[in-house]
């Protein structure tokens, strides 16, 4: 695939590039083609790391995780990249109503990155940056936490003015601003959709059902293992071992589809706030009525609007 990339950026981008960068701009603005250029670019250094903060349209891991993979130093141009792995699970498909778990998960991700001595961690983010539905406050609260070197900001009309206009006059990190690719290609809700649910499914594809006696683990979240609903299973970090989809729930014991093989370093589950039909399509809602427990005012509660 071509990349257009603007006049003159091609050199300087690549010098600019240092430390932690986090891209950031509406959906549809090809903040992951940049990512993906700026890996190309990059790939001498032995010491770069990408984390994929994309809980709705993520590259390297399923929907509603964040990924962390440091460049393979067997192969550092391979992309998606294959080197060390950290995941972080945030239960949702959009920040929305879950602005914490994103941002403290972007955190852990870079420190984790750091801790690995990774020198240059790009950072792909979500196209959420109207301030109406906190998309500034959210990514102000990632400047804080993360403290990036670098901040590059696609920008296609004025949409950005609200997030990005104060950091212009300050030092805190460097501001590089560039025009959005006429090539861009929007999708559409369908497609996202359809991206997800292969996603979803390719990362089902080997897995296998386990019986959990739920009461034994610590479990967090709102509301029931309702079936259908995505589950984190978490080591003792709050780092992400594998998503699971719950296919039954007696209130004792939970029958769960998931690519976990060892249930040994399994500290907690998480509930997510989606659910996956048979066909891995997400829904905010459960579909079959297969519990008792869907039927209860805990279980209706439980999945506030993600999208
Ligand atoms: N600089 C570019 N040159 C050529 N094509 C591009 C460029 N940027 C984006 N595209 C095209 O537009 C599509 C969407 O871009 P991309 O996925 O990078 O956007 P995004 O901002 O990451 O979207 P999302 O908000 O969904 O994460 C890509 O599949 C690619 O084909
Ligand atoms: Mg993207």
């Amino acid at each position: 695939m071509r990349i257009d990339v603007p006049e003159g950026w091609e050199d300087k981008l690549a010098d600019i590039v240092r430390g932690t960068v986090l891209i950031v701009g509406a959906v549809d603005t090809g903040k992951s083609t940049l990512v993906r250029y700026l890996w190309s670019r990059l790939a001498g250094r032995t010491d770069l790391a990408l984390i994929d903060a994309d809980i709705g349209q993520s590259v390297l891991g399923p929907p509603t995780t964040q990924t962390l993979r440091l460049a393979d130093p067997e192969a550092p141009h391979t992309f998606p990249p294959r080197g060390r792995l950290a995941c972080w699970f945030v239960g949702s498909i959009s920040p929305r109503g879950h602005m914490l778990p994103t941002v403290i998960g972007v955190s852990r991700l870079v420190a984790l990155a750091k801790r690995w001595r990774a020198q240059t961690v790009l950072v792909d983010t979500t196209g959420m940056v109207a301030p109406h539905v906190g998309g500034v406050a959210l990514k102000w609260a990632k400047f804080d936490l993360v403290r990036p070197d670098v901040v590059i900001a696609l920008q296609r009309e004025q949409e950005l003015e609200p997030l990005i206009a104060p950091w212009r006059r300050s030092k805190r990190f460097r501001l590089v601003e560039l025009p959005v690719s006429p090539l861009v290609r929007a999708r559409s809700r369908e497609e996202r959709v359809a991206w997800r649910q292969y996603r979803f499914r390719m990362y089902f594809r080997r897995a296998h059902e386990i019986t959990i006696p739920a009461r034994a683990l610590a479990l967090l979240g709102t509301g029931e293992p309702v079936p259908d609903r995505l589950i984190g299973f978490l080591d003792r970090h709050g780092f992400l071992l594998a998503l699971g989809i719950v296919r039954e729930w007696d209130g004792q014991e939970m029958r769960v589809l998931t690519p976990l093989r060892r249930l040994e370093s399994v500290d907690a589950v998480r509930l997510g706030s989606v659910y996956l039909d048979e066909t891995f399509r997400d829904r905010r809602y459960p579909e079959r009525a297969r519990s008792m427990h869907r039927q209860s005012p805990l279980a209706r509660a439980d999945h506030p609007s993600s999208e």
